[in-house]
């Protein structure tokens, strides 16, 4: 009972919603606003003095590894002697680039796709700075994320063509000011908004939600060998306007009933699309990331600290950063107050959530399946995956009577690794969308001794419960971050990209950085405090079982500069392969494991972080541990989304906010860092997708 008490007491602040996100505005170029509050446990106070920080730093992996983990569990993951140079690597590296273009090894070549603004369907609209809003949902959005190739025979998302299929890509955000002819000499920068006096400009407000979302494009292998778009009935842009379902658990549950869905089953849009997720029935999963801040609430409430009014939102605002002044880009304030834009403000404003939308921000946080496939096709928001800041979403390869298995990041300071089982058995028959609807959500524990354990997110179970302010599964779905505190998840580093090698099945999860975690906070899992630099996490299911609720994990690489970094082999990173803040991660069918970076925009190219220079692709062998640089990307970008046509003789990657590091005086003046990839100084830099192939025709990395 003592025990019980005291988890409901470290809790109820988070229960009664108590706790606030930083302001998402003072968190912008990209870095998520810390939500976790709650007191739960990390290793520090666990381990104590055992775990030693500085043999952790000083040492090699193989050192940090063995003196934190003392089990057996660990001896089939630990590091491995240096081995003979991979032979999955087979390309000369790039050095570290500071250059406006994309750079890719000798005898490579790369070239720029489908870029912002390009017309895909529709009436095909020529790009141009002074489009419409209307004219941007049938043009390429912007800021290019997560995407797959879809073979063009509609079969199998892995099998098929290689020189025809449809690209789905995902939009993560926009950048106002290079949107907007009326931004031309505003200083403004990357997170910069053209206000109108007090409100916003409808149609620019209109052209930012179309610039969101997922684009559907077929391309296509021409016969002079290079790539280009072709016109496609399947061509689409979903966007944040876009009707979509409420499925699973949370459809028709009183938290996402709104003046748009009285009844809790449909919502208009999916927004902050980051990484992605490919089922194995050959649809598109798009995940959202950073829409807490899209929505604010200004609901308060008269305090107890001499009657100052306080911000009083519920917890599944406040866990989530929802804002509570004005939002992200501030589409509440669009000058014709439709019902499209006044839902991004969540206050209350009327008697009951049908006749406001209180209820909107809840409706947000799912992954949203896509038929690539089928233009007409609703989208569905898939709710037993969980609430939260998703990254992307890996799944185990399928295997036929068994059920579905797939893992998601929430990627935020001090958030959690989860992992979703389908209740019924794939079929590849009859396998669709209802094997996301039931099944359970788990979160990760990862204990110091290399194990781990899954712990179900199940409404009455691990005391979940309504004496504990669980009311539903539902409840448990829309709260997955509270519930997820509640059973003493593992805070961890923000995890972005997940990947499952085809080989051996195990899992890695890249953890980019932590800038706020403490001497303190320092545990076995993310072992240094004030991680700037990152580190990639792996493991093997118990049994090798994808459905087990056990699992052995260590560390691949700990990234950094040569003096403060360790791969696999026990060396440190080189001239060759030093990199920072991993973020993309991915798999190819050799299993080679392709590594992309995202440092922060507010310190890329400074102190530091100089000697990473631009953000850049690696590869890696997950067996010897040797990673090699591949790709370097132009000025103010981040690299993001990869993936080869099936004979891995084609490959795609995106190049995410060029020009981002522009400042808002820059901005002002015209001056512009970058013009990747028009190069042209009547061009803005545009976020593009780039087709990599190799000179002699041969497979990408060999
Ligand atoms: Fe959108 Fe976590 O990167
Ligand atoms: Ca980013
Ligand atoms: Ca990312
Ligand atoms: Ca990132």
């Amino acid at each position: 009972m003592s025990d019980k008490r005291s988890l409901r007491q470290k809790y109820a602040q988070i229960l009664k919603g108590e706790t606030h996100c930083d302001d998402p505005r003072q968190h912008n170029h990209g870095d998520e606003p810390i939500c976790n509050q709650s007191n739960n446990p990390d290793f520090a106070s666990i381990l104590g003095s055992r775990l030693q920080r500085r043999q952790v730093l000083k040492g090699s992996l193989a050192l940090a590894v063995t003196s934190m983990f003392a089990g057996p569990a660990i001896n089939t993951l630990r590091t491995r002697p240096a081995a003979a140079s991979s032979t999955l690597l087979g390309f000369k590296a790039v050095p570290v680039g500071e250059l406006d273009t994309v750079i890719v090894p000798e005898g490579y070549t790369a070239s720029p796709l489908v870029s912002f603004g390009e017309p895909i369907t529709g009436s095909y609209p020529a790009y141009s700075l002074d489009n419409t809003g209307t004219d941007q949902a049938m043009q390429m959005g912007s800021h290019h994320d997560g995407m797959h190739f879809f073979p063009i025979e509609g079969e199998s998302p892995y099998e098929g063509s290689s020189d025809d299929g449809l690209l789905v890509v995902n939009h993560e955000y926009v950048e106002p000011r290079y949107m907007h002819t009326a931004a031309i000499g505003m200083a403004l920068d990357s997170d910069g908004v053209p206000m109108m006096g007090e409100m916003r400009d409808a149609d620019q407000v209109l052209k930012e939600l179309n610039g969101h979302g997922v684009s559907v494009v077929r391309v296509r292998k021409q016969a002079n060998g290079t790539w280009a778009m072709e016109q496609d009935d399947r061509n689409r842009r979903i966007t944040g306007l876009t009707p979509m379902e409420i499925s699973g658990p949370v459809r028709g549950s009183d938290l996402v009933k709104t003046r748009y869905s009285p009844d809790g089953t449909r919502t208009r849009g999916t927004l902050n699309n980051c990484a992605h997720g490919v089922t194995p029935w050959n649809t598109y999963l798009a995940s959202e990331e950073n829409w807490a801040g899209y929505f604010r609430n200004g609901d308060v409430v008269t305090g107890s600290n001499q009657g100052e009014v306080e911000p009083n939102l519920p917890r599944e605002h406040a866990r989530y950063g929802v804002a509570t002044g004005v939002s992200r880009y501030g589409w509440e304030l669009a000058s014709t107050g439709a019902d499209d834009y006044i839902r991004f403000d969540a206050s209350t404003k009327a008697a009951s959530p049908i006749q406001d939308y209180r209820n909107e921000p809840n409706t947000f946080g799912w992954f949203v399946e896509i038929d690539p496939f089928d233009p007409t096709s609703t989208p569905q928001k898939r709710t037993a995956l969980g609430r939260f800041a998703h990254e992307g979403v890996v799944f185990q390869p399928a295997v036929e009577g068994e059920p579905v298995v797939c893992y998601s990041g929430d990627d935020a300071r001090f958030e959690y690794v989860y992992k979703y089982v389908s209740a019924q058995p794939y079929f590849s028959a009859t396998a669709g969308g209802y094997l996301l609807d039931n099944g359970t959500l788990y979160v990760a524990r990862f204990n110091e001794d290399g194990s781990g354990e899954w712990i179900a997110l199940v409404f009455g179970q691990h005391g979940l419960t309504p004496e504990n302010g669980f009311n539903s599964q539902a409840d448990v779905l829309v709260n997955t971050r509270t519930a997820a505190d509640f059973v003493g998840a593992t805070k961890m580093d923000r995890p972005e990209w997940g990947a499952v090698d085809p080989s051996t099945k195990q899992v890695y999860f890249t953890l980019t950085n932590n800038s706020r975690r403490t001497d303190d906070e320092v545990d076995a899992p993310n072992p240094r405090a004030a991680n700037e630099w990152g580190h990639i996490i792996r493991w093997s299911e118990s049994n090798n079982d994808p459905t087990s609720r056990t699992f052995q994990w260590d560390l691949f690489v700990l990234a950094g500069p040569e003096d403060d970094s360790t791969t696999l082999n026990g060396q440190a990173l080189n001239e060759d392969s030093k990199f920072c803040c991993p973020d993309g991660l991915w798999f190819d069918a050799s299993s080679r494991l392709w590594i992309q970076t995202d440092i922060s925009e507010s310190v890329m190219n400074t102190g530091n972080f100089v000697q990473f220079g631009n953000n850049q692709m690696l590869a890696a062998d997950p067996v010897t541990g040797e990673i090699r640089r591949f790709l370097t990307g132009p000025i103010g970008q981040e690299i993001t989304g990869v993936v080869t046509t099936p004979d891995q003789r084609t490959m795609f990657i995106n190049v995410q906010h060029p020009g981002a590091t522009v400042t808002a005086d820059e901005f002002a003046a015209g001056n512009l860092k970058s013009r990747w990839p028009d190069q042209s100084t009547s061009m803005y830099p545009r976020s593009s997708t780039v087709v990599i192939t190799k000179d002699d025709g041969g497979m990408i990395g060999t």
